[in-house]
């Protein structure tokens, strides 16, 4: 049990270190890629035991094509075989699937793919698992930004109607609440074009441990350190009425 914690309703989790953790072991990265899907697995298993509604994963940054074309061939086939593995239990365990990010430019099977999962597992409750793949903040943003461009343009909008609730439902992430905690394991310090409009307020925890050793006890000290963390939103301490 862990009494006295505060459960953010939604986590963001840069899952950063898989390199690194192989490099320490004279393993090729993609051993730690390997591994890293193995740390995912119980991840989602401790959110869902924690009572967290929404988990968030970056998986595949925009960024991350620039990598060997080996290493990215590899990250792609992960993808695939975790959801061709996973999806069944995930979905049998009342997890509901969302990808969040730029499909445009994946092939084609991997789209369907993902939307099969998503549509499989539409009606869960128990934990949002959405899983940032091809995702980039800022490119999301520009997404949004030309959408919203193309009503103004066809006279359905209304400049003057344009506001931060408007462009949120423009996100990929519309209709989801922003995350409370934003986790980032790895020893790294930054967001990596990650969530930036909804990490406005998110409270960011670093873990230094690389992303395959990251384990139940260690969520559970990043909840713990969450917990401790007054949120004001612009506002006064312990504001009342
Ligand atoms: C995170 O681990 C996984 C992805 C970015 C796909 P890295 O591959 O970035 O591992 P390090 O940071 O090089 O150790
Ligand atoms: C961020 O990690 C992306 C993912 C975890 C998928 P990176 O390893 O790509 O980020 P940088 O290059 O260290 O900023
Ligand atoms: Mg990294």
């Amino acid at each position: 049990m862990h009494t006295g914690l505060k459960i953010p309703r939604h986590a963001a989790i840069i899952m950063d270190g898989n390199g690194r953790w192989a490099s320490a072991r004279g393993l090729p990265r993609s051993a730690g890629h390997k591994a890293g899907i193995d740390a995912l697995r119980s991840t989602v298993r401790a959110a869902a035991d924690f009572g967290i509604e929404y988990l968030t994963i970056y998986s595949f940054s925009t960024e991350n094509w620039s990598r060997p074309r080996a290493e990215v061939m590899f990250l792609l086939e992960l993808l695939r075989r975790f959801i061709r593995q996973d999806v069944a239990e995930l979905h049998a365990s009342g997890v509901r699937i969302r990808v969040i990010g730029d499909r445009e430019g994946l092939e084609k099977s991997l789209v369907t793919m993902l939307e099969d999962a998503e549509a499989l597992t539409r009606n869960n409750s128990k934990l949002n698992l959405v899983v940032a793949f091809n995702y980039g903040s800022r490119q999301e943003l520009t997404r949004a930004a030309r959408l919203i461009a193309e009503k103004v343009a066809a006279g359905e909008l209304d400049p003057a109607h344009i506001t931060p609730e408007l462009l949120d439902t423009h996100l990929d992430t519309a209709h989801m609440p922003a995350p409370d905690l934003l986790i980032r394991t790895g020893g790294e310090e930054r967001i990596s074009n990650f969530l930036l409009w909804q990490s406005a307020y998110a409270e960011f925890v670093f873990i230094p441990e690389f992303w395959p050793d990251f384990n139940a006890e260690i969520f559970a000290r990043a909840l713990k350190e969450y917990s401790s963390r007054e949120r004001r939103f612009g506002g006064l301490k312990a504001q009342s009425a």
